[in-house]
């Protein structure tokens, strides 16, 4: 590939915040992770996400405006970069138990909170940590009643805005049972939420809780069996018997929106292609020609039904953000 791959790099006049505290996130989880298999490693990456957090809270601004097109409008940062710097310190506080992450996460939270864009309790994806957030720090939170506040009562409310009875649901249900939320490729939603919905589900099997929604009572269990509708949905058990993930199952997505899926392996073709050598293989009416295995897709529209069309990005684009959180979902079901 010889089409301009451009890569972008931060610094402290041209800071990223939300890309660094979420790098710093990532580190302070993984050092987690690596504990007890090897320490010298799990060391390293603590000391590495308290200095990637130090740059991204010292230097504040957003990627948005440090390198400008390059990520924006593909990826704006649209509800700004406290959230990821209270997400950064919330695993800085998990990974080291260091009083001053926590200080940190409990002198901003209320600042998120009461900004129009930055304090909704149901939103977790590529830009949005709230939801995460609130769930993360419930772990440690919830039998503690002055430090539960704001986080334990918006993670219930955060279920409750998903469970299909709840009388305070915000989403919607496909006839088939699919999860559905507004804005684009909708299985992020389903395979993102699905995750939280874990994770919350042990944490009050952990400290004999249940959440309330309105005169509903749901139960760990409801939680998970919830995920559970989701994670089946997903390989294949719906009205089209189509599993929305590649290479999964005896019917699945062949015509993804994905470039390396789309073209010819340079060992099939050697010769030079140039920019849009490539629209006869886009616009072509075959299956692709190479199958990306275990990529999930944007998946079907809230009837049920599936173009499985390139032009349709939406429904047919493969991303990390949906897959990522899937793989936390499925090693629970494991
Ligand atoms: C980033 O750009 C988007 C789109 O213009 C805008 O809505 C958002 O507020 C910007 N975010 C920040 C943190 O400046
Ligand atoms: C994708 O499919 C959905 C559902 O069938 C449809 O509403 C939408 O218009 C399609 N989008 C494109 C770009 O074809």
């Amino acid at each position: 590939m010889d089409t301009s791959r451009k890569a972008y790099y931060l610094t402290q006049r041209k800071p990223g915040s939300e890309v660094s505290a979420e790098i710093a996130a990532a580190l302070a989880a993984s050092s987690i992770v690596f504990r007890k298999i090897d320490g010298k490693y799990s060391k390293a990456l603590l000391i590495r996400a308290k200095l990637v957090f130090d740059f991204a809270n010292n230097h504040r601004g957003s990627y948005n405006d440090s390198i400008g097109a390059g990520a924006c409008p593909f990826y704006c940062d649209f509800n700004g970069y406290m959230d990821e710097l209270i997400w950064g310190a919330a695993w800085l506080h998990k990974a080291s138990n260091d009083q001053n992450y926590w200080n940190f996460v409990k002198s901003n939270i209320l600042s998120l909170e009461s900004t129009s864009n930055g304090g909704s309790f149901s939103e977790f994806g590529w830009d949005s940590k709230n939801a995460g957030i609130n769930v993360l720090v419930s772990e440690g939170v919830m039998n503690n009643p002055s430090n539960e506040n704001p986080f334990v009562p918006n993670a219930n409310n955060l279920i409750c805005s998903l469970l299909p009875n709840s009388p305070t649901k915000s989403v919607t249900y496909s006839k088939g049972g699919l999860l559905f939320k507004v804005g684009s490729s909708n299985l992020q939603h389903a395979t993102s939420l699905s995750f939280l919905l874990i994770v919350y589900a042990r944490y009050m099997q952990a400290n004999n809780k249940v959440v309330q929604c309105g005169n509903v009572i749901a139960k760990p269990s409801d939680l998970t069996n919830l995920a559970k509708s989701q994670v089946d949905y997903i390989l294949g058990n719906n009205p089209l018997g189509m599993s929305y993930m590649v290479g999964y199952g005896q019917k699945y997505p062949q015509k993804i929106h994905h470039r390396g899926s789309t073209l010819p392996s340079i060992d099939v073709n050697p010769n030079h292609m140039g920019c849009r050598d490539g629209d006869k293989y886009f616009q072509s009416s075959e299956p692709n020609i190479n199958e990306l295995i275990g990529a999930i897709v944007g998946g079907p529209a809230d009837d049920d039904s599936f173009q499985d069309s390139r032009y349709n990005v939406s429904q047919s684009e493969p991303t990390t953000y949906i897959n990522a959180p899937f793989v936390g979902v499925l090693a629970y079901f494991k």
